[in-house]
């Protein structure tokens, strides 16, 4: 597969994101929510550079990871975890996203940064990591599966787009000793 100046055979490496990336962030997300648009679903704005670049701004400040895969020199997907709950009993507890270039799915970049964004969180300290999955998402309910994530709840019709309701799959994952050991006195509050 040739897309652009990357090809299938370039090595796929993870790092942190820069603000440099976040136009193309922006690309592959609004990709995926323009899917089905034409159906006059999705409603509200798509987010703006200024909105991820101070979500990355806060995202450093609080040690959360941001990661972004390259290939031939290209973004080719991004994965960032926030707080679960901003109140301070979930501080132990993350929330993440994943997202991977339309062009570039199936050759295992969400596997790698899924994997980095794992060890990232454990490295920071987090005892959980939970994740809502559309109930239709194949390839993500398979893709957390891979890496351990149980489905741990089932939230029916709480979303609205492309001209029906659609339910969500919760799942989690325990990270280093999970909730086997009582944490270290402070963390990222
Ligand atoms: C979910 C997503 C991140 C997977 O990324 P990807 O790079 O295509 O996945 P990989 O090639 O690394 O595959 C990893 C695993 O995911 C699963 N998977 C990937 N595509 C799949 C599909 N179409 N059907 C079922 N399982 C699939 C498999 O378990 C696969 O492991 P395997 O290769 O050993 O079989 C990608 O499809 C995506 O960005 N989707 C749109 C955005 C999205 O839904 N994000 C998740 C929101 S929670």
């Amino acid at each position: 597969m040739e897309a652009g100046s990357q090809r299938e055979s370039d090595p796929i490496v993870i790092r942190p994101s820069r603000d440099a990336d976040i136009d193309a962030m922006l690309a592959i997300y609004r990709r995926h929510i323009r899917r089905g648009v034409e159906e006059g679903a999705e409603e509200g704005g798509m987010p703006e550079p200024d909105d991820l670049r101070d979500r990355r701004k806060n995202m450093r400040n609080r040690r959360l990871p941001h990661l972004v895969a390259t290939s031939g020199g290209e973004i080719v997907g991004y994965a960032y975890a926030v707080l679960f709950r901003k109140r301070p009993a979930y501080r132990y507890t993350a929330k993440h996203s994943i997202y991977v270039h339309h062009e570039h799915l199936g050759r295992g970049v969400g596997r790698l940064l899924l994997q980095a964004l794992i060890d990232a969180c454990a490295a920071a300290g987090f005892r959980q990591m939970i994740g809502y999955i559309d109930a239709d998402n194949a390839a993500s309910l398979g893709l957390h599966e891979r890496f351990g994530f149980s489905r741990v709840g089932f939230l029916p019709g709480v979303a609205y787009r492309y001209g029906r309701w659609a339910d969500s799959v919760m799942v989690q994952r325990p990270l280093g000793p999970g909730s086997t050991t009582t944490p270290p006195p402070l963390l990222g509050r």
